[in-house]
Protein backbone atom coordinates (compact mmCIF):
# COMPACT_ATOMS: atom_id res chain seq x y z
CA UNK A 1 0.00 0.00 0.00
CA UNK A 2 1.32 3.03 -1.15
CA UNK A 3 2.14 6.51 1.31
CA UNK A 4 -1.02 8.11 -0.03
CA UNK A 5 -3.44 4.82 0.25
CA UNK A 6 -2.28 4.70 3.68
CA UNK A 7 -2.94 8.27 4.37
CA UNK A 8 -6.56 8.21 2.75
CA UNK A 9 -7.82 5.62 5.01
CA UNK A 10 -6.75 6.62 7.78
CA UNK A 11 -8.43 9.72 7.20
CA UNK A 12 -11.40 8.14 6.46
CA UNK A 13 -11.43 6.49 9.52
CA UNK A 14 -11.15 9.26 10.88
CA UNK A 15 -13.84 10.43 9.11
CA UNK A 16 -12.15 13.66 7.84
CA UNK A 17 -11.08 12.60 4.83
CA UNK A 18 -13.32 14.99 2.67
CA UNK A 19 -11.86 17.90 3.88
CA UNK A 20 -8.38 17.61 2.88
CA UNK A 21 -10.01 16.19 -0.50
CA UNK A 22 -11.38 19.75 -0.47
CA UNK A 23 -7.49 20.56 0.05
CA UNK A 24 -5.92 17.55 -2.16
CA UNK A 25 -6.75 19.91 -5.45
CA UNK A 26 -8.95 21.00 -8.43
CA UNK A 27 -8.48 17.94 -10.19
CA UNK A 28 -10.49 16.35 -7.57
CA UNK A 29 -14.24 15.64 -8.66
CA UNK A 30 -15.41 12.39 -7.84
CA UNK A 31 -18.88 12.78 -9.97
CA UNK A 32 -16.99 13.24 -12.81
CA UNK A 33 -17.24 9.91 -15.49
CA UNK A 34 -14.17 7.98 -16.25
CA UNK A 35 -13.04 6.32 -19.22
CA UNK A 36 -11.05 3.18 -17.01
CA UNK A 37 -12.29 1.55 -13.38
CA UNK A 38 -10.52 3.06 -11.41
CA UNK A 39 -10.86 2.88 -7.46
CA UNK A 40 -11.69 6.20 -5.63
CA UNK A 41 -8.40 6.16 -3.74
CA UNK A 42 -6.23 5.25 -7.13
CA UNK A 43 -8.24 7.87 -8.93
CA UNK A 44 -7.30 10.39 -6.24
CA UNK A 45 -3.39 9.32 -6.27
CA UNK A 46 -3.36 9.56 -10.42
CA UNK A 47 -5.16 13.38 -9.61
CA UNK A 48 -3.68 14.88 -6.91
CA UNK A 49 -1.11 17.48 -8.50
CA UNK A 50 1.69 17.25 -5.82
CA UNK A 51 1.07 15.10 -2.74
CA UNK A 52 1.41 17.13 0.18
CA UNK A 53 4.20 15.93 2.47
CA UNK A 54 2.85 17.27 5.32
CA UNK A 55 -0.75 17.37 6.96
CA UNK A 56 -2.43 20.56 5.24
CA UNK A 57 -4.36 22.36 7.83
CA UNK A 58 -8.62 22.61 7.46
CA UNK A 59 -9.63 25.48 6.44
CA UNK A 60 -11.92 27.66 9.01
CA UNK A 61 -15.14 26.44 7.11
CA UNK A 62 -14.23 22.75 7.00
CA UNK A 63 -13.36 23.39 11.03
CA UNK A 64 -16.65 24.91 11.64
CA UNK A 65 -18.77 21.71 10.40
CA UNK A 66 -16.08 19.34 12.07
CA UNK A 67 -17.23 16.74 15.32
CA UNK A 68 -15.63 16.64 18.24
CA UNK A 69 -13.78 12.97 17.25
CA UNK A 70 -12.73 14.92 13.77
CA UNK A 71 -12.00 18.36 15.38
CA UNK A 72 -9.10 16.54 17.70
CA UNK A 73 -7.76 14.59 14.89
CA UNK A 74 -7.49 17.75 13.26
CA UNK A 75 -5.74 20.19 15.89
CA UNK A 76 -3.23 16.90 16.55
CA UNK A 77 -2.47 16.97 13.33
CA UNK A 78 -2.21 20.84 12.60
CA UNK A 79 0.61 22.39 11.40
CA UNK A 80 -0.96 25.81 10.59
CA UNK A 81 0.97 27.84 11.90
CA UNK A 82 4.71 27.97 13.11
CA UNK A 83 4.20 26.90 16.18
CA UNK A 84 3.66 22.79 15.42
CA UNK A 85 7.40 23.13 14.82
CA UNK A 86 8.38 23.32 18.17
CA UNK A 87 5.51 21.45 20.28
CA UNK A 88 5.74 17.62 21.73
CA UNK A 89 1.99 17.28 22.08
CA UNK A 90 -0.97 19.52 21.11
CA UNK A 91 -2.65 20.55 23.79
CA UNK A 92 -6.44 20.34 22.73
CA UNK A 93 -8.49 21.33 25.77
CA UNK A 94 -9.95 19.17 28.82
CA UNK A 95 -13.21 18.99 30.48
CA UNK A 96 -17.06 18.42 30.18
CA UNK A 97 -17.94 18.80 26.48
CA UNK A 98 -21.35 19.90 27.55
CA UNK A 99 -20.03 22.02 30.14
CA UNK A 100 -21.76 24.87 31.43
CA UNK A 101 -18.30 27.03 32.06
CA UNK A 102 -15.49 27.11 29.98
CA UNK A 103 -12.49 28.82 31.46
CA UNK A 104 -9.85 29.94 29.12
CA UNK A 105 -5.93 30.73 29.08
CA UNK A 106 -3.36 31.35 26.64
CA UNK A 107 -0.90 28.69 25.50
CA UNK A 108 0.73 25.63 26.88
CA UNK A 109 3.51 26.00 28.81
CA UNK A 110 6.08 23.00 29.13
CA UNK A 111 4.42 20.89 31.36
CA UNK A 112 1.13 21.09 29.41
CA UNK A 113 3.77 20.14 26.05
CA UNK A 114 4.97 17.29 27.15
CA UNK A 115 1.16 16.04 28.81
CA UNK A 116 -1.07 16.98 26.35
CA UNK A 117 -3.15 18.52 29.28
CA UNK A 118 -3.83 22.21 29.51
CA UNK A 119 -3.06 23.77 33.26
CA UNK A 120 -1.36 20.79 34.45
CA UNK A 121 2.18 22.69 35.94
CA UNK A 122 1.74 25.23 38.83
CA UNK A 123 -0.31 27.91 36.98
CA UNK A 124 -2.80 24.55 36.83
CA UNK A 125 -2.99 23.79 40.90
CA UNK A 126 -3.86 27.73 41.33
CA UNK A 127 -6.54 27.05 38.97
CA UNK A 128 -7.72 24.23 40.29
CA UNK A 129 -7.63 25.51 43.78
CA UNK A 130 -9.75 28.73 42.12
CA UNK A 131 -11.88 26.14 40.56
CA UNK A 132 -12.41 24.61 43.94
CA UNK A 133 -12.91 28.11 45.80
CA UNK A 134 -16.33 28.08 43.78
CA UNK A 135 -17.14 24.39 44.32
CA UNK A 136 -16.28 23.56 40.78
CA UNK A 137 -13.38 21.21 39.29
CA UNK A 138 -12.40 20.07 35.74
CA UNK A 139 -14.51 17.38 34.46
CA UNK A 140 -17.30 18.59 35.76
CA UNK A 141 -19.21 20.87 34.56
CA UNK A 142 -15.84 22.78 33.41
CA UNK A 143 -14.02 22.76 30.72
CA UNK A 144 -10.90 24.23 30.28
CA UNK A 145 -8.84 25.02 26.95
CA UNK A 146 -6.26 27.62 25.42
CA UNK A 147 -6.17 30.43 23.03
CA UNK A 148 -3.48 28.12 20.71
CA UNK A 149 -3.22 24.97 21.11
CA UNK A 150 0.63 24.59 20.83
CA UNK A 151 3.04 25.92 23.02
CA UNK A 152 4.96 29.16 21.79
CA UNK A 153 8.57 28.92 22.68
CA UNK A 154 9.73 29.96 25.78
CA UNK A 155 6.28 30.67 27.20
CA UNK A 156 6.12 33.82 25.09
CA UNK A 157 2.82 35.29 23.82
CA UNK A 158 1.17 33.40 21.05
CA UNK A 159 1.45 36.51 17.94
CA UNK A 160 -1.37 37.30 16.37
CA UNK A 161 -1.40 35.59 13.52
CA UNK A 162 -0.71 32.10 15.77
CA UNK A 163 -4.00 33.03 17.79
CA UNK A 164 -5.78 33.87 14.47
CA UNK A 165 -4.65 30.08 12.82
CA UNK A 166 -5.98 28.44 15.94
CA UNK A 167 -9.08 30.60 16.52
CA UNK A 168 -11.20 28.36 14.38
CA UNK A 169 -10.80 25.23 16.29
CA UNK A 170 -11.46 27.14 19.71
CA UNK A 171 -14.33 28.52 18.21
CA UNK A 172 -15.74 25.55 17.11
CA UNK A 173 -15.31 24.11 20.62
CA UNK A 174 -17.29 27.02 21.98
CA UNK A 175 -20.01 26.70 19.50
CA UNK A 176 -19.71 22.33 20.78
CA UNK A 177 -20.20 22.76 24.46
CA UNK A 178 -22.73 25.56 24.45
CA UNK A 179 -21.12 27.29 27.76
CA UNK A 180 -23.63 29.46 29.21
CA UNK A 181 -20.43 31.40 30.76
CA UNK A 182 -16.48 32.09 29.37
CA UNK A 183 -14.41 33.18 31.69
CA UNK A 184 -11.01 34.71 29.87
CA UNK A 185 -7.81 33.67 31.97
CA UNK A 186 -5.74 37.28 31.45
CA UNK A 187 -5.26 39.44 28.73
CA UNK A 188 -4.27 37.50 25.88
CA UNK A 189 -7.59 34.84 26.46
CA UNK A 190 -9.57 37.93 27.07
CA UNK A 191 -8.44 39.97 23.77
CA UNK A 192 -8.42 37.36 20.99
CA UNK A 193 -11.97 36.30 22.42
CA UNK A 194 -13.58 40.02 22.28
CA UNK A 195 -11.47 40.67 18.96
CA UNK A 196 -10.23 43.99 20.62
CA UNK A 197 -7.36 45.32 22.70
CA UNK A 198 -8.11 46.45 26.52
CA UNK A 199 -6.45 46.08 29.72
CA UNK A 200 -7.73 43.57 32.34
CA UNK A 201 -8.39 46.48 34.37
CA UNK A 202 -10.60 48.25 32.18
CA UNK A 203 -12.42 44.37 31.91
CA UNK A 204 -12.61 43.27 34.54
CA UNK A 205 -16.29 43.57 36.79
CA UNK A 206 -18.34 43.30 33.60
CA UNK A 207 -20.05 41.07 31.59
CA UNK A 208 -19.02 41.30 27.82
CA UNK A 209 -20.11 39.50 24.82
CA UNK A 210 -18.22 36.82 23.21
CA UNK A 211 -20.36 35.72 19.89
CA UNK A 212 -23.62 35.57 22.08
CA UNK A 213 -22.06 33.90 24.94
CA UNK A 214 -21.38 36.12 28.41
CA UNK A 215 -18.10 36.12 29.18
CA UNK A 216 -15.95 37.43 32.34
CA UNK A 217 -12.48 38.74 32.63
CA UNK A 218 -9.70 37.96 35.57
CA UNK A 219 -6.44 36.99 35.76
CA UNK A 220 -4.02 34.47 34.28
CA UNK A 221 -3.28 32.27 37.58
CA UNK A 222 0.42 32.17 36.29
CA UNK A 223 0.19 35.95 36.97
CA UNK A 224 -1.46 35.75 40.38
CA UNK A 225 1.28 33.00 41.43
CA UNK A 226 3.84 36.11 40.46
CA UNK A 227 1.65 38.94 42.33
CA UNK A 228 -0.01 37.58 45.64
CA UNK A 229 -2.16 40.86 46.05
CA UNK A 230 -3.59 40.70 43.31
CA UNK A 231 -4.90 37.44 44.40
CA UNK A 232 -7.67 39.07 46.64
CA UNK A 233 -9.08 40.64 42.87
CA UNK A 234 -9.47 37.82 41.35
CA UNK A 235 -11.53 36.24 44.24
CA UNK A 236 -13.92 39.15 43.35
CA UNK A 237 -13.53 38.30 40.06
CA UNK A 238 -14.81 34.45 40.92
CA UNK A 239 -17.60 35.63 43.02
CA UNK A 240 -18.73 37.52 40.64
CA UNK A 241 -18.68 34.86 37.69
CA UNK A 242 -20.76 32.75 39.61
CA UNK A 243 -23.71 35.60 40.01
CA UNK A 244 -23.30 36.37 36.66
CA UNK A 245 -23.62 32.43 36.47
CA UNK A 246 -26.65 31.91 38.77
CA UNK A 247 -28.74 35.03 36.79
CA UNK A 248 -27.65 33.23 33.16
CA UNK A 249 -29.55 30.31 35.16
CA UNK A 250 -32.72 32.12 36.87
CA UNK A 251 -33.18 33.43 33.38
CA UNK A 252 -32.91 30.34 31.74
CA UNK A 253 -35.53 29.00 34.33
CA UNK A 254 -37.56 31.63 33.85
CA UNK A 255 -37.56 31.52 29.90
CA UNK A 256 -38.35 27.41 30.23
N1 LIG B 1 -0.98 28.71 30.98
C1 LIG B 1 -1.97 28.75 30.07
O1 LIG B 1 -2.39 29.82 29.63
N2 LIG B 1 -2.47 27.62 29.67
C2 LIG B 1 -2.07 26.42 30.10
O2 LIG B 1 -2.60 25.41 29.67
C3 LIG B 1 -1.04 26.40 31.07
C4 LIG B 1 -0.50 27.56 31.49
FE1 LIG C 1 -2.32 24.55 14.56
FE2 LIG C 1 -3.06 25.99 16.67
FE3 LIG C 1 -0.90 24.45 16.82
FE4 LIG C 1 -0.84 26.65 15.33
S1 LIG C 1 -1.09 26.55 17.57
S2 LIG C 1 -0.09 24.61 14.74
S3 LIG C 1 -2.94 26.70 14.53
S4 LIG C 1 -3.02 23.75 16.55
Amino acid sequence: MSDNQRREEMLREMGISPIWRLRAGPGVTVEEPVSEPVTAARKLIAEEPSPPTAPVAATPADVASLDWTSLKACVADCTACALHKGRNKTVFGVGDERANWLFVGEGPGADEDAQGEPFVGQAGKLLDNMLAAINLKRDANVYIANIVKCRPPGNRNPQPDEAAACSPYLKRQIELIRPKLIVALGKVAAVNLLGRDASISSLRGGVHDCGGIPLIVTYHPAYLLRTLPDKAKAWEDLCFAVTTMRGLQSEHAAAN
